[in-house]
């Protein structure tokens, strides 16, 4: 176990690389598991859910190389029909593309229950639906998901609730089921694009990816490719929160900036200056974010897994901010954090009202879940005096290097053993 030490009111400047896109990389691995042959994929962030997804590779008998920081090569030849071990699927949500991986190889799966961060209600029953209409029988009992099927036909399929993760897990399902399989109401989050695009480049047939209808043409069998993740939208929009906080001035490189411009959009309007050229975005902030109206919604809308970063950043803003998560039911507990920091946050049901305060204190706060950990650590950016955020092994999980890439801005921050 390990903390942050934070000594905030240093101003962020400098430039910063941006790693791979945690939630592509954490499909585009098992997806990988559908060839017949192995694939090399680049871009790989070395976070902590990347090494539990490479660890549920190896368990089902997948060899995983790591030829070069940041490429992993990955031969399925030796892939088994057998179930996770419930500890590894336990620790990750993205274990559920477990579910139509195995499915799609050997007709039947048995996976555990998904984990992930504890933000609320997480069901699956859309992916449920979607196996079934493939043709899968299902059931659920003592924490698993069993899963059998004939064949897998292609099918239509109308998703009830806009899904990243339903949509990606029938892709992976639909790639090597006869005939072809339509999923209606799908997820447009840029790394559906990136799996269809892993999808095809092995052979796939994925059509329409990034717009709300996607077709599957199944193929009857996929070989391994070569692929490279992309940018994480989520770290890149967390730096770039943190160089808005702290009156700075970032290069956020390696990103793709039409993906940011939800986060863009926002910090122009709160009179941060925002500069995008090709691979990089530049933030410049001189005066404390104006207040704004914030509603996160699936893509092209605020991402949620920003919404916490954001609230941190507009607790110092100037005048009263609305912050409405329409996704997750339970993601503000960084809020009570927040406040201990100084922060004038009230939460009226999926609302926070934030009133903007000069500026928030150094105390020790602890972290909940990935995306409150990121929030508290700008918050300590931002803060004067000393912020120490314990349980920095869930930031682990999706951000890499977090503190040496801060540190390179000027930061004053380093990890040491928890007390
Ligand atoms: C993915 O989760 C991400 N995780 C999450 O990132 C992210 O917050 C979320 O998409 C939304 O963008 C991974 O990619 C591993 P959903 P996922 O299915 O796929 C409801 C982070 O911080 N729903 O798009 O599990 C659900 O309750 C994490 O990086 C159903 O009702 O999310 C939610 O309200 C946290 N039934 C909404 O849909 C289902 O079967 C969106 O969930 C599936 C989802």
């Amino acid at each position: 176990m390990a903390v942050f030490v934070i000594e905030g009111g240093r101003p962020l400047r400098g430039v910063v690389r941006v790693s791979g896109r945690k939630n592509a990389a954490v499909a585009v691995l098992p997806a990988a598991l559908l060839a017949e042959g192995p694939s090399t994929i680049e871009n790989i962030p070395d976070i902590g859910d990347v090494a539990t997804a490479l660890d549920l590779l190896r368990a089902q008998g997948a060899s995983v190389e790591v030829p070069a920081p940041g490429t992993v090569r990955i031969d399925p030849t030796g892939l088994r029909d057998r179930e996770p071990p419930a500890e590894l699927a336990g620790q990750m949500r993205a274990s559920y593309y477990l579910l139509g991986v195995l499915l799609a190889r050997f007709r039947r799966a048995v996976v555990p229950l998904p984990g992930g961060c504890d933000i609320g209600r997480r069901p699956i029953d859309q992916h449920l639906k979607g196996l079934a209409a493939l043709g899968a029988r299902l059931e659920i009992a003592d924490g698993r998901v069993r899963a059998e099927a004939r064949r897998l036909q292609g099918a239509s399929i109308y998703l009830d609730v806009v899904s990243v993760g339903a949509t990606i897990n029938l892709m992976l399902a639909a790639a090597t089921a006869e005939g072809t399989t339509v999923i209606e109401n799908a997820a447009k989050e840029p790394h559906i694009v990136d799996v269809a695009n892993f999808l095809n480049a092995m052979g796939a047939h994925v059509s329409g990816a990034g717009t709300d209808v996607i077709k599957v043409r199944g193929v009857k069998r996929l070989h391994g490719a070569e692929h490279a993740i992309i940018p994480d939208e989520i770290e890149a929009a967390t730096y770039m929160f943190a160089a808005a906080g702290t009156l700075g001035d970032v290069l956020v490189e390696n990103v793709i900036p039409r993906h940011l411009e939800p986060i863009s959009a926002k910090l122009r309007e709160a009179g941060v200056e925002v500069v995008e050229n090709g691979e990089w975005v530049r933030v410049v902030a001189t005066e404390r974010p104006r207040a704004v109206r914030i509603k996160t919604l699936p893509y092209p809308g605020f991402p949620t897994d920003a919404q916490q970063p954001a609230t941190a950043l507009w607790s110092i803003g100037r005048g009263t901010t609305l912050v409405t998560e329409s996704i997750w039911e339970d993601r503000f507990r960084h809020v009570p954090e927040l406040l201990r920091m100084g922060a004038r946050i009230e939460v009226r049901d999926r609302t926070l009202v934030v009133e903007g305060v000069p500026r928030l204190r150094g105390v020790p706060v602890t972290a909940t879940d990935l995306r409150s950990g990121a929030a508290l650590v700008i918050a300590g950016l931002l803060a004067e005096g000393v912020t120490t955020v314990s349980r920095v092994e869930l930031v682990d999980r999706g951000y890499e290097a977090m503190e040496a890439k801060l540190a390179a801005l000027g930061a004053v921050i380093r990890r040491q053993p928890s007390a």
